[in-house]
């Protein structure tokens, strides 16, 4: 039996991977904050919850753990530009300690999930494969590329380091994310009947479902090292990829209710479009497309199972835990709000 270290394991990717992990026989050690919540995982004999931060990771939680799978991060551009320097001490330099820290302790394999974003926006002919120059704009996209940087040289015959640039994920998870461009989409048109949507629609972006990545890290801990040592893959599918207007119409067919697609903004042509071959050249293929996201996020809504809530949306959830933070700094007493201990009950009775 395997064990894999999962950071982040908590997340919207992580809360789908870990499940999977366990369904194949691999003993999982999940490490997170769980700044979502501590709940989203279930027991299970072979799983091991440790609350940690990544950048306080040591030798002691890689003992006895085969490979890595590296998703803790500040997950998206608007977070990464309101913690710019969180997200490279998180998304960069702990990422590269924990590939330095797993390859010390004899880890076989490393992967490291990254994100297509890197590529930024191309000229309209090119569809980006993984020799493609890289042009990150955001905060979030460069300390991708930095940890990338950081951690491929590590790569030897002993320690496997693979890097995953996934598109931008889609569908339910446990730690559902709304703040995802098809998950939001679907959303609103689920909730109001009215689909925002910014001209002219052409523009290309390419995705792929959270059970199909996950799969694609999943199959990176046994591919043939001499494929994947050392080596990028971008994940996804050439299906995949959709010009966000022809998107919006299939979110918005696949939505049980009539939808409106409701236009704004100046034409916005920033585009780009990815090419899938390299992983899929490994037997590996995503299996699903838009409308199964839509569907299942749906079936959730209709059934009260998923709102959308303050969790649902990466960057105000973080917003409101640092300024909870300072509000409950500043009223907490005597180890509550409004209860306080009953030691300390006891202690002011006495005085
Ligand atoms: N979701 C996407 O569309 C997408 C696309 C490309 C790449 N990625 C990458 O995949 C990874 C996972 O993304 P996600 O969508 O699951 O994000 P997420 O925000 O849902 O999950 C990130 C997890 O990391 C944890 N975390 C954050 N900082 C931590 C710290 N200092 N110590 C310990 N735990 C910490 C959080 O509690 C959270 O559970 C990220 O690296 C993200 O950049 C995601």
């Amino acid at each position: 039996m395997q064990r894999i270290l999962v950071t982040g394991a908590g997340g919207y990717i992580g809360t789908t991977l870990v499940p999977m992990l366990l369904d194949e026989g691999y003993a999982v050690r999940a490490v997170d904050r769980f700044f979502f919540g501590r709940n989203l995982l279930h027991t299970h004999p072979r799983l091991e919850i440790v609350q940690e931060d990544v950048r306080r990771l040591g030798p002691e939680h890689f003992a006895g753990v085969d490979g890595v799978i590296d998703l803790a991060a500040i997950s998206n551009d608007p977070s990464g530009e309101l913690f710019q320097d969180v997200t490279w001490a998180v998304n960069h330099r702990a990422r590269v300690r924990c590939a330095e820290l797993a390859k010390a302790a004899g880890v076989k394999r490393y992967v490291l999930p990254s994100s297509c974003s890197i590529y930024g926006f191309q000229p309209a002919d090119v569809i980006a494969d993984e020799t493609c120059p890289t042009n990150p704009l955001t905060t979030y996209a460069k300390a991708n590329e930095q940890a990338e940087l950081g951690v491929l040289p590590l790569a030897d015959e002993q320690f496997c380091v693979v890097v995953l640039r996934q598109a931008t994920v889609y569908g339910y998870s446990p730690r559902m994310r709304l703040d995802l461009a098809i998950n939001g989409m679907t959303y609103g048109a689920w909730k109001t009947g009215v689909l925002p949507l910014m001209r002219d629609g052409s523009q290309w972006r390419p995705f792929v479902h959270v059970r199909d990545t996950a799969s694609a890290q999943i199959h990176m801990l046994t591919a043939p090292l001499d494929a994947v040592n050392g080596r990028i893959f971008n994940v996804g599918s050439d299906e995949n990829n959709y010009q966000v207007g022809k998107l919006a119409e299939r979110v918005a067919a696949a939505v049980p209710r009539d939808v409106r697609i409701d236009w704004y903004g100046d034409p916005d042509h920033r585009s780009y479009r990815v090419d899938f071959s390299r992983i899929e050249s490994l037997g590996w293929r995503a299996r699903r497309v838009a409308e199964d996201g839509v569907e299942e996020i749906c079936a959730k809504l209709e059934s009260g199972e998923l709102e959308r809530t303050t969790e649902t949306i990466t960057l105000d959830w973080y917003r409101d835990l640092v300024k909870w933070r300072e509000i409950i700094r500043q009223v907490d007493m005597y180890g509550g709000i409004l209860e306080i201990e009953d030691g300390a009950l006891r202690r002011e009775a006495a005085e």
